[in-house]
């Protein structure tokens, strides 16, 4: 598991500028969860993700991955391989001019042997359903198919937690689509945990977890259906509920009996199909 233990990031400490950007923050996330995380800006979710995987070091407390500190330098390796990064922006993370060799890079860095790197780079580029274009130059791609060789570069180390900032934020709805699909995918037919990061709640919907960032803290910590609906705590976040959830309050309000705490199309469907 990943474990959070009074973590405390301050970016210039000590300097007239600091800026403490995660306050006494406390976490664990288990292998196989599927984690959103939604906050406002600024709200220290960024830098919560670096912390993850040891590209941040605590300011103060601990985060351990299967029992490795990050705070120990030797462990770092390690833990870049258990824990993948995706960032916003695929045409930052995208190194080669080939996509089959982009997605070799991570594996030849470990030094493994041919017959291994070609079956983690088939393996990764199916799972991101971009086999096809394996031959590809990635240039030629759109920015949803580059972001899913970004994601195919990261599986193929074989991570066991999948972190994942803003990835479809720039992004079509077509393209945001896919990346979803790919995630569920990933965590119910693999097992990879998933931790994501963004600002659409109708994405925070399809994960086990919701937890609401403010100020460097974590507010909300439940169910995204529990924590959609506390409205009240949700207030002065900035974060707003899903469209769906949101149709269904004004709807309830109209006088129609459905429930309150919808928060897919799917389940507005079934929800006034089942109405008489
Ligand atoms: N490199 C940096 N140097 C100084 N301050 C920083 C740096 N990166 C982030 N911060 C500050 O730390 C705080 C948390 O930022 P962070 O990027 O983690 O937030 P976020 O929730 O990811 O925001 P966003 O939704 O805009 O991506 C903010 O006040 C931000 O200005
Ligand atoms: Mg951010």
């Amino acid at each position: 598991m990943i474990k959070v233990s009074n973590l405390t990031y301050i970016y210039n400490p000590g300097r007239r500028d600091q800026i403490i950007a995660l306050r006494d923050v406390n976490l664990t996330i288990q292998p196989g969860e599927f984690v959103a995380i939604l906050g406002s800006n600024g709200s220290g979710k960024s830098t919560l993700a670096k912390l993850l995987n040891g590209l941040l070091i605590p300011t103060s407390g601990e985060v351990s991955v299967e029992n490795l500190s990050t705070n120990d330098p030797d462990n770092l390796r390690r833990i870049r391989q258990l824990v993948g990064m995706i960032f916003q922006n695929p045409e930052n993370q995208i190194v080669a001019t080939i996509v089959e060799e982009d997605v070799a890079f991570g594996p030849e860095n470990l030094g493994l042997a041919r017959d291994d790197i070609r079956r983690r780079v088939d393996r990764a580029l199916s799972l991101v359903r971009m086999s096809r274009y394996a031959r590809y130059e990635p240039h030629l791609l759109s920015a949803g198919q580059k972001q899913r060789v970004a994601i195919a570069g990261v599986l193929a180390m074989m991570p066991k937690y999948l972190v994942l900032d803003e990835p479809t934020s720039m992004l079509d709805p077509l393209g945001r689509k896919e990346i979803i699909d790919i995630l569920k995918g990933l965590n119910t037919e693999h097992g990879t945990a998933v931790i994501h990061i963004t600002h659409f709640p109708e994405e925070a919907v399809f994960a086990h977890r919701l937890l609401i960032m403010e100020g460097g803290r974590i507010i909300s910590d439940g169910s995204p259906r529990e924590v959609f609906s506390d409205v009240r705590g949700l207030k002065h976040t900035g974060v707003t509920i899903p469209p769906m959830t949101d149709l269904a309050r004004g709807l309830v309000e109209l006088g129609l009996k459905i429930p309150q705490s919808i928060l897919t199309v799917d389940e507005m469907v079934d929800a006034l199909c089942s109405l008489n």
